[in-house]
Order: C-alpha cells, then structure tokens, then sequence
C-alpha cells in the first residue's frame, strides 16, 4: 500500500542519516518480526548489501535481541560464538529492540568497522530513534 511505502522511505531516510552523521555507524538497517513466523526480515537499509534477508529467532545478535528483549553491545564481533557476519570489515555491533505497545517487533541494526566503538551515549540515542520510529509504524 502507499502508506507502507511511506514508512519504508522515512525508515530508509533514518538509516541514510545515522550513516551519514555517525563516523562510526558503517551498516544501518532494520529488522522487523516476520509475521507470525519465529523470524526477523530485513527491512530499509544502507550499507554493504547483505545475504541475511532472514534470521531466526535466537540466531546471531539479531535473533538473540528479538528473544531476549535488551540492547546488545558487542564491542568486538570475534569474541561472539552466536554471531552473523555479514563483512568482514565489521569489527562491532549494536542492536537495539523497538517496542510497539510493549511488544518487541523489530530493531535496528549497526554495524561498525571501528573496534569498540558504541558507548551508553549511542544507547540512549538510538533508544530514542526507536521510539520515534515505534510512532510512524
Ligand atoms: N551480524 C548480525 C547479522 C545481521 S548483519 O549485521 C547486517 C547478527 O549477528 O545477527
């Protein structure tokens, strides 16, 4: 419909600024719950194109936040067992889940070619993101 194209191109402008303005943001993208399935799907995105369109629940950092409901700071990708590369240029991640009416039903994604690079700062500020885009879904 025309009113989910508008929010796929407001979510692609979000994910085009973060990359932008934030040196250390390499990979912007959101995930969302899949329908009734126990998967995440790729949604808007900007960065290296990936071949993880679908993640299950409880796979990679992504799977594990749609399960576990919490931010996830990884300040170095090779120390993780349960992990998803995409590139390997990404050297950290952070994920952090949106909520619509108490419910997890997506995420954004970044990835960073910076070694530990995410701080509280980065938490907070894009816990804000996702609750400005938890308004436009
Ligand atoms: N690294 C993620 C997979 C998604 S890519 O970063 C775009 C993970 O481990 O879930």
């Amino acid at each position: 419909s025309n009113s989910k194209l508008n929010v796929d191109d407001r979510l692609l402008g979000i994910c085009q600024l973060l990359e932008a303005n934030v040196p250390h943001y390499n990979w912007v993208g959101f995930y969302f719950k899949n329908g009734d399935k126990n998967e995440l799907k790729l949604g808007p995105y900007v960065g290296e194109p990936t071949d993880h369109t679908i993640i299950p629940f409880g796979k990679g950092i992504c799977g594990q936040v749609a399960v576990s409901n919490q931010n996830f700071v990884v300040p170095d990708v090779s120390a993780q067992d349960n992990y998803i590369a995409c590139s390997i240029t990404v050297k950290a991640e952070i994920v952090i889940p949106i909520f619509v009416n108490g419910e997890n039903i997506g995420q954004i994604d970044i990835d960073s070619n910076t070694p530990d690079p995410f701080s509280s700062e980065d938490e907070r500020f894009l816990e804000f993101v996702c609750e400005n885009v938890a308004q436009i879904l």
